[in-house]
């Protein structure tokens, strides 16, 4: 079959490689129709996340139909499903406890113990997302091994097209658990870093929780136009001092919740930011976290502070005394796509949910090398990328649909 697969920092090359199989009783095999490129794969394309070997398969964000089951599968050939990313295997302390993303059984020994050392304990399996996570294959390929279906994927129905349930798979619940995790309360303002997707589907369910406001932040003009477009507030970091520019949009009280929707490569030519840059380049933190330090000291006291964005290792200046002088709240983590599943499928079937508006390009699987350069170098321009494998386009959409890449 044909997959993205990984060679090293900005070197991604769509190969040939051996079709999936079948390995434990609970896998499924699915034949991808659509796959998304996604800010996290950023972290792997720019080499800042450790464990990658070269040809592994990417992807994390992907749906198709099923081709093949397992005898323990729940599922059944010919289902059109969407796959969370994390892989939970629905048994253990974790999975009961609906913290599906810290799953306890789904990295295999071998590839946990690095994280184990790092992090205290070891994390869930994700697809694409490297040896520290299980080393499963990805989705950004014509077909993907499921492993733990039975618990994981969701049945999608035959009227919605992959294009409105595809980010079911990861940054539509990223976005609605970061808003989740602000506590929103009537007449509550929110801010939120980063106009990506998943600080786009962050503004988006704030707002549907009942923000009173949100401001978005970025400064990419397209990001921020389609901010507005969901109806928040927005600030161009280039051209304000955000936190001065918050604490007068709130009456010099600050916003009472703030998301980080950045993560560990934040832009930006700040002094802490350049501080960091050149730390990281000597290997004296991984993480540059201008955007959760500017969050945190723009947040009001008392004030909630939401993670979505990534952070894989160590950084300087933690702003721990704002933190604890002012009585924050934080709350974070990879999401737990299966818990948000079936009401955000709901949502998006009322109506209530747009999950199309931030496409920008749909392009076929073959182009997926030039799609992640595009994704990495015109941010701007590049919203959010899906991939379609020839399964998609000669069943699923008619070509018109697609847009010009195709
Ligand atoms: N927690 C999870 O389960 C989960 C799931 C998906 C993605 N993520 C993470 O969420 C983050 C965002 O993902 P994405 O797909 O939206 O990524 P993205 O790269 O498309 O978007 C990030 C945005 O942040 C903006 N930004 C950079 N520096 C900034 C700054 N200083 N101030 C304000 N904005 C700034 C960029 O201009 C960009 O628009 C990434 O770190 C990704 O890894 C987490
Ligand atoms: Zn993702
Ligand atoms: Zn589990």
């Amino acid at each position: 079959m044909r997959a993205l697969t990984w060679h090293g920092r900005h070197d991604v090359r769509v190969d040939t490689v051996p079709d999936p199989e079948i390995v434990n009783p609970h896998d499924a095999i699915l034949r991808v129709t659509s796959s998304a490129i996604c800010g996290s794969d950023l972290h792997l394309y720019d080499g800042y996340i450790p464990g990658m070997r070269a040809g592994d398969i990417l992807g994390h964000e992907f749906m198709g139909e099923v081709v093949e089951v397992g005898p323990q599968s729940t599922l059944k050939k010919g289902q059109r499903v969407v796959v969370p990313f994390p892989i939970a295997c629905g048994q253990c302390f974790f999975c009961h406890k609906q913290q599906y993303s810290c799953c306890d059984n789904t990295n295999p020994v071998e590839t946990s113990d690095a994280t184990e050392f790092q992090y205290g304990y070891p994390m869930a399996g994700v697809f694409g997302y490297s040896h520290l996570t299980g080393g499963y294959a990805g989705g950004q390929a014509e077909y993907v091994r499921v492993p733990f279906s039975n618990v994981g994927p969701l049945v999608v129905p035959d009227h919605l097209e992959d294009d409105k349930v595809l980010f079911l798979s990861d940054i539509l619940p990223t976005g609605w658990m970061a808003a989740e995790n602000c506590e929103i309360e009537p007449g509550d303002t929110v801010a939120v870093w980063g106009c990506g997707p998943v600080g786009l589907f962050a503004i988006q369910s704030a707002l549907i929780m009942g923000a009173h406001r949100v401001i978005a932040i970025d400064h990419y003009p397209t990001r921020l136009a389609l901010a507005k477009q969901l109806g928040a507030e927005i600030l161009d970091y280039r051209e304000v001092d955000v936190r001065e520019a918050l604490a007068e949009m709130t009456g010099g009280i600050g916003p009472d919740a703030v998301i980080d929707a950045v993560g560990l490569e934040a832009h930006g030519i700040s002094i802490d930011n350049i501080l960091d840059q050149v730390k990281a380049m000597g290997f004296l933190v991984t993480d540059r976290i201008h955007a959760f330090r500017e969050a945190v000291l723009s947040v009001r006291k008392g004030g909630r502070v939401s993670v979505p964005g990534v952070y894989g290792g160590f950084a300087d200046k933690f702003p721990v005394g704002a933190f604890m002088e002012k009585g924050l709240t934080m709350k974070t983590g990879q999401t737990h796509v299966h818990r948000y599943l079936k009401p955000l499928l709901e949502l998006i079937e009322q109506g209530k949910i747009d999950t199309t508006f931030l496409i920008s390009h749909h392009a076929p699987l073959e182009q997926a090398a030039e799609m992640y350069k595009h994704w990495h170098d015109d941010q701007n321009e590049f919203t959010k990328i899906v991939l379609k494998t020839e399964a998609a386009t000669t069943k699923q959409e008619p070509k018109e649909q697609q847009h010009e890449l195709a």
